[in-house]
């Protein structure tokens, strides 16, 4: 990503930190407040949210009226990770560099804790998006939120990637997975930006297909990492999918053609933002920061 847009990206980034802490108090029974803000303030890249605020920024939205609602996307991611971190699921010990939740409060509490996030995420939305945010809007967007939530979305992909482990599946089934469980959120960011934007349905149309290429693309990476990566690097253990042997782009189809496919995937990202002048250095620098990462990889 070019210095400006990594200045930019900071900024935004900056908010969404403060508004994670600010947005949740800590009260009775401060336990699972703690546990809550313990994962949502462990660090992260802050994509989800960035990417929702620099997408309504490029429509020419106020930055106010969108922050409520990324920051309800990114306790969404949130709550994915805790539950996807859980023994019953991926069973990892670390996350973000620290212990993950259920290794630091126990499996009860890191359960109760995404699903507190989960529900407090859209109360967010209502309660803290200014009121000048016509209220079909929010209604829109609410509806958005639970989609890329629920069994039309993160659900459903998480369950085919479990069902998927010590399996051969199909190219269709390998890639049902990316889009459900990565490439929804994603979309769900971009859309909720646009949404809150005003902007018209074949905007909405082509921001989805960008987020759709970029969200396989970067599970794509993701996998990729998690074969070439370490601990330090990662803050969160790697060699875990071989170990399980879960379906990926990388155990389908090897690295190198895993790598083809994702930079592939990313010139089609790009290609969106440039033949419709999404000029964005933010939007593309998250692409080229794929792009470039996958070519260190070895
Ligand atoms: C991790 O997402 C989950 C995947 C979809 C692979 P990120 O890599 O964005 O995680 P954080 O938010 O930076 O920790
Ligand atoms: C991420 O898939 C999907 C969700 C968290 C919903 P992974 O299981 O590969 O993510 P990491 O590698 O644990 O971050
Ligand atoms: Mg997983
Ligand atoms: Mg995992
Ligand atoms: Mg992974």
């Amino acid at each position: 990503m070019k210095e400006t847009a990594k200045n930019k990206f900071n900024d935004i980034r900056k908010i969404i930190d403060r508004k994670l802490d600010e947005y949740i108090d800590v009260i009775y029974p401060e336990n699972i407040y703690e546990s809550m803000k313990y994962s949502l303030l462990a660090g992260g890249k802050r994509l989800r949210p960035v990417m929702a605020v620099e997408t309504a920024l490029m429509l020419g939205c106020n930055e106010e009226n969108i922050i409520p609602a990324a920051t309800a996307i990114e306790m969404l991611h949130c709550q994915s990770l805790i539950h996807d971190d859980m023994p019953c699921i991926d069973n990892d010990d670390y996350r973000r560099g620290k212990l993950s939740n259920h290794k630091k409060f126990g499996e009860a509490t890191a359960l109760l804790a995404g699903d507190a996030l989960l529900s407090y995420a859209p109360k967010i939305i209502i309660d803290k998006t200014p009121k000048t945010v016509p209220s079909e809007i929010l209604l829109k967007v609410l509806r958005e939120f639970f989609i890329a939530a629920g069994v039309d979305g993160i659900i459903s992909g998480q369950v085919v990637d479990i069902d998927s482990e010590k399996k051969k599946i199909s190219k269709e089934t390998l890639s049902f997975i990316y889009e459900y469980k990565t490439a929804k959120l994603f979309k769900l960011a971009v859309r909720t930006g646009a949404l809150i934007a005003g902007a018209d349905e074949k905007q909405l149309q082509l921001l989805t297909d960008f987020a759709s290429y970029y969200g396989h693309a970067f599970q794509i990476y993701d996998d990729i990492l998690d074969v070439t990566s370490t601990l330090e690097e990662l803050g969160k253990t790697p060699g875990k999918d071989a170990n399980v042997e879960k379906s990926t782009y990388v155990s389908m189809y090897g690295l190198e053609e895993a790598k083809k496919q994702a930079l592939f995937l990313c010139d089609k990202a790009c290609d969106i933002l440039y033949s419709n002048r999404y000029q964005s250095e933010i939007l593309l620098g998250v692409v080229s920061d794929i792009s470039e990462g996958i070519k260190k990889c070895s």
